[in-house]
């Protein structure tokens, strides 16, 4: 039995990246994962080569999590096919720069829409499937953006910081109504997919690109997604039945400074 075994989940931004690695390393453990994503080609694309080592484990929907219809048909998509939900991760979400004086406001409220409104739109048309399901997990991808602020990161920093505290009021409200729904939220540090490249690209580029990032971090390295993924796993699974209103900083120290 996987740690996950017959686990149904609903992954937003599952096309690459964490997303892409969460599908995989739930569905190693015995989970059917849906990938939603506004890329369609690369949702279906994760999917099937999950699907070629797990059969049927995985499915791909086109998603933009910013559309009420989309959700709501990409969560009966996914009950249809599963027979339920009862993991839900809020994972899409862009990254942008910016600082008080150069940020525009266009990009502070795209920026709003798609890391913390979505989370907004999606939790609440997912929550009368999640109420069905005996030990549901909400997971959301908060950042240590969320924890602590640089000057030139101003709407995702408030973005971030939104998602953590977003999951703590879902998750009294969920215990206190008597709901079998924990709600967590991850915060990773530095992580090596396509979102951190216009960091690397502004540090220099390359190794050098690379190395300013790592010398931030006390354990001196970037995370990997897999490093994302284990907390994923564990929230996820049974293991984690009495967590709920927690922050998991995957953050190699970070956040301690
Ligand atoms: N990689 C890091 O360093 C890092 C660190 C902290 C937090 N995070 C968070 O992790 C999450 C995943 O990021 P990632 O690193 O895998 O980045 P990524 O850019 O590789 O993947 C993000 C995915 O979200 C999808 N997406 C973007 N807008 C969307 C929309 N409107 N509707 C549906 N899908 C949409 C993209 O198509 C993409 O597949 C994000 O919320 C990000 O803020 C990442």
């Amino acid at each position: 039995m996987g740690r996950v075994q017959g686990k149904k989940v609903f992954i937003t931004g599952g096309a690459q990246g964490l997303g892409a690695c969460f599908g995989r390393m739930l569905a190693d453990e015995g989970a059917r994962v849906a990938l939603t994503d506004i890329n369609q080609a690369g949702a279906a694309e994760t999917a099937a080569a999950i699907n070629k080592t797990h059969d049927n484990a995985a499915i791909a929907i086109k998603h933009d999590v910013t559309n009420k219809a989309d959700w709501e048909s990409a969560l009966a998509t996914t009950a249809e096919a599963f027979g339920g939900i009862d993991v839900l991760i809020n994972n899409a979400g862009i990254g942008t720069a910016g600082s008080i004086e150069s940020e525009t406001y266009e990009n502070w409220r795209r920026t709003q829409e798609i890391d913390v409104d979505s989370i907004f739109i999606g939790t609440q048309l997912a929550m009368p499937y999640l109420k069905q399901e005996k030990s549901a997990s909400i997971i959301n991808i908060s950042s240590v953006a969320g924890l602590i602020a640089d000057g030139m990161m101003l709407s995702y920093n408030a973005a971030k910081a939104a998602v953590w505290m977003m999951s703590k009021s879902i998750a009294l409200h969920c215990a206190r109504s008597g709901y079998d729904i924990r709600c967590n939220s991850v915060h990773p540090v530095f992580t090596r997919t396509p979102i951190i490249d216009p960091l690397i690209q502004m540090g220099g580029g390359g190794d050098e690109g690379e190395k300013r990032l790592v010398q931030q971090i006390p354990w001196k390295r970037l995370a990997e997604p897999e490093d994302v993924g284990y907390a994923i796993l564990y929230l996820a699974s049974d293991e984690s039945r009495y967590i709920t209103a927690a922050e998991f900083k995957i953050d190699g120290g970070i956040t301690a400074q």
